[in-house]
Parts: C-alpha cells; sequence; structure tokens
C-alpha cells in the first residue's frame, strides 16, 4: 500500500498538520470574507488613480489572484510590487495594500513605510506583528498561527472585501459563495481517506514524485495559479518546480523542450485549464503538446478547474495543487509544515 493511503503513517508525516489546514481552505474562505465583509473599510476621500499591493511570496499571491480573478472588471489599474522599493508614481491618490502574514516581512516592511511616507493611502492585511504597528489606516487583521502559504484563504477573502466594499468590482459575494461550495466538494474528493486511484491529488504526486514540475497556465487569468502551484510544490514539496504561462510559453520555453532532451526529460509538466479557454487558445496548447512537449518531458498531465465561476475555476485548481504538493512532501517522506531555507535566509538579514 502507498503511504499516501496510509492514515497512521500521513499523520506522523506530517506533525503540523499542513494537510489539514489546506483542507479547510473552503471554511476559510467563506469566514475570511464574511468577516472582512461585514466591517466597513474606510475610503480615501479623493479620487483613486490605482491601487499598489506590497508582499512577498506566500501573502503577495493572495493579491495576484484577485487581481486576475477582478481583470475584466477592474476600474482601477492594480499592480503587485514584491520588493522593498516602492515606485515614484506611488503617491496622493494612491491605494497601497501591504500584506504580510508575520507582518515581519523585512520588503514589506520597508516598503509600506515608503508607502505612507508618500502621502499615498496605506491599509494592511495581516495576524500582527510590526506591520500592524507600522501603519496608521485600516488593519485587517487574520488569525495568527498558521504558515503565511497556508492563511491564503484568509489574506484572500480581506482583499476582495476591499475591492467589493469600495466598488472597484462588482461584488464577489456570489463567487465566493460558489467557490466555497466547489471548493468544499473538490476536498471531500481529495481527502486522505479517498484512495490513490480515486483521489486525483493522490495520483498528481504519484506521477510527479522524482520529477521537476513545469506548471504551465492555459492562460493569463490562471498565471498566479501556475505561479501558486510552483511555490507549493517549493515549500511544502521542498522541490524545484519552474512554472510559465500559455500562450507566451509558445514563444519562448517551447525552444528549450527539444533543444536539451536530458534536462526537459527531468520535467513533468502540469497544464492548467480554467475551462472556459477559447477554441484558438486549446489549439494552441494542443499543436504545443504535440509538437514539442509530449516528446521532450517525462509527462504531461492536465487538469481543469472546477465551477461556473472565474473564482471557483481558479481556487479549485488552487486546492488541487496545494493538496498535491502535501502529498508530494508525503511520498518523500518530508515534512511539509517547516521552510528551514526561507527562516535561515530571514535570521541572516537579521544577525548583525
Ligand atoms: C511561508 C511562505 C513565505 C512567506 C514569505 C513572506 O509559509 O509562504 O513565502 O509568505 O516569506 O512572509 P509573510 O507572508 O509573513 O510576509
Amino acid at each position: 500500500m502507498t503511504i499516501l493511503d496510509d492514515p497512521s503513517r500521513l499523520r506522523a508525516a506530517d506533525p503540523s498538520g499542513m494537510l489539514g489546514t489546506v483542507l479547510a481552505f473552503p471554511s476559510q474562505l467563506a469566514e475570511a470574507w464574511a468577516q472582512a465583509i461585514a466591517r466597513p473599510i474606510p475610503r480615501p476621500a479623493e479620487p483613486l488613480a490605482h491601487v499598489v499591493t506590497i508582499g512577498m511570496g506566500g501573502s503577495a499571491i493572495a493579491a495576484d489572484l484577485a487581481g486576475a480573478y477582478l481583470a475584466q472588471e477592474l476600474r482601477v489599474p492594480l499592480i503587485t510590487i514584491r520588493d522593498a522599493r516602492i515606485p515614484p508614481y506611488v503617491g496622493p491618490g494612491s491605494v497601497v495594500i501591504a500584506t504580510s502574514y508575520s507582518g515581519e516581512t523585512e520588503e514589506t516592511l520597508a516598503a509600506a513605510g515608503a508607502a505612507i511616507a508618500s502621502g499615498a493611502h496605506v491599509l494592511a492585511i495581516t495576524s500582527g506583528g510590526r506591520l500592524a504597528d507600522l501603519v496608521p489606516g485600516t488593519v485587517l487583521r487574520v488569525p495568527g498561527g498558521l504558515q503565511p502559504r497556508a492563511a491564503l484563504a484568509y489574506l484572500l477573502g480581506a482583499t476582495l472585501a476591499v475591492f467589493a466594499q469600495w466598488g472597484l468590482a462588482g461584488s464577489c459575494a456570489a463567487d465566493v459563495d460558489e467557490a466555497a461550495a466547489v471548493l468544499g466538494a473538490l476536498a471531500a474528493e481529495t481527502a486522505p481517506s479517498i484512495p490513490a486511484p480515486r483521489n486525483p491529488a493522490k495520483r498528481l504526486a504519484e506521477s510527479l514524485c522524482g520529477r521537476i514540475p513545469a506548471v504551465y497556465a492555459g492562460g493569463a487569468t490562471l498565471a498566479p495559479v501556475a505561479r501558486r502551484w510552483k511555490t507549493q510544490f517549493n515549500e511544502n514539496g521542498k522541490t524545484l518546480a519552474t512554472w510559465d504561462v500559455f500562450p507566451e510559453l509558445t514563444h519562448n520555453e517551447a525552444v528549450g523542450w527539444g533543444a536539451s532532451p536530458d534536462l526537459a526529460g527531468r520535467l513533468a509538466a502540469v497544464i492548467l485549464l480554467a475551462g472556459d479557454e477559447d477554441a484558438r487558445a486549446l489549439r494552441r496548447i494542443r499543436v504545443a503538446r504535440t509538437s514539442g512537449l509530449e516528446g521532450a518531458v517525462a509527462g504531461v498531465h492536465e487538469v481543469s478547474g472546477r465551477g461556473a465561476g472565474r473564482l471557483a475555476r481558479m481556487l479549485s485548481l488552487v486546492l488541487l495543487g496545494d493538496l498535491t504538493s502535501v502529498y508530494l512532501a508525503y511520498l518523500r517522506g518530508i515534512d511539509p509544515t517547516p521552510v528551514v531555507a526561507i527562516d535561515r535566509i530571514k535570521q541572516g538579514m537579521r544577525d548583525p
């Protein structure tokens, strides 16, 4: 029997309970949204020029996902920054959302400080830390005690509430409800009690084990979803992974598939589809598969989002990727929770 179907070995492999936290994504999303939408978030008086989000890693991806989900209806530009510096256009008229789960991330604190000094309207989304003290305006607090990447649903729910309350996009309420329901059903199908032959997350983890996952978004909307898969493979599965986006990757990445067979043979491609790609986009993916990808890499897997709305489709893929990364950690005999390399670098930067 595979370790993935052995409950006692799974419990031992995951002493901090990462799998349980991932499976709670649907309820966390519903809870975060309900709380954030119920509490009025003061809006600046002056007209908004743009929204700039700052953050790193598991905190930054919440803004990326919100931006991709709302892309077709955003009434102002949304720019995501993963850096300690902010562009010179940030100032009065800018709204800056500084997201750091810990509230202690060096780059986010520096960028938030610069944004405050620039006269921008700055909000924080955090579980606490120095960021909560730094930001004079609204602080949307999320529950503490998690790994930042495991708090995505809380961070995303709070981010969406800002856009919805301020009328910067339509109401997200129905989409959040649908996403929570679709994700709940998916969590039930991919839970540890469902044996590998019937469990899509376990099966995918088995296919990817020993390979470098190359996660390809079927279109721009899924770019942050592919990035999330990649970072979850890094942080939970403790493995290298890459990500890219159709159609852009057919103009560059595709050249590398056939030209370096020794390297490409170590990859296993995962193509993420939202389910609403048009015929031309699907044809491009098929052509890329048959004209180069399939002959070069160790395997090609396609997974599709579920649900009717864009948010459900995106987040069902996020959940599937998160679960796959945890099952991959189990297969590799690795505790999914600790991220020693990240902690070591953060500590190294704090040392005198
Ligand atoms: C760890 C994780 C990291 C952190 C990043 C920034 O679970 O996901 O990518 O998100 O190091 O830390 P925070 O999110 O606390 O600002």
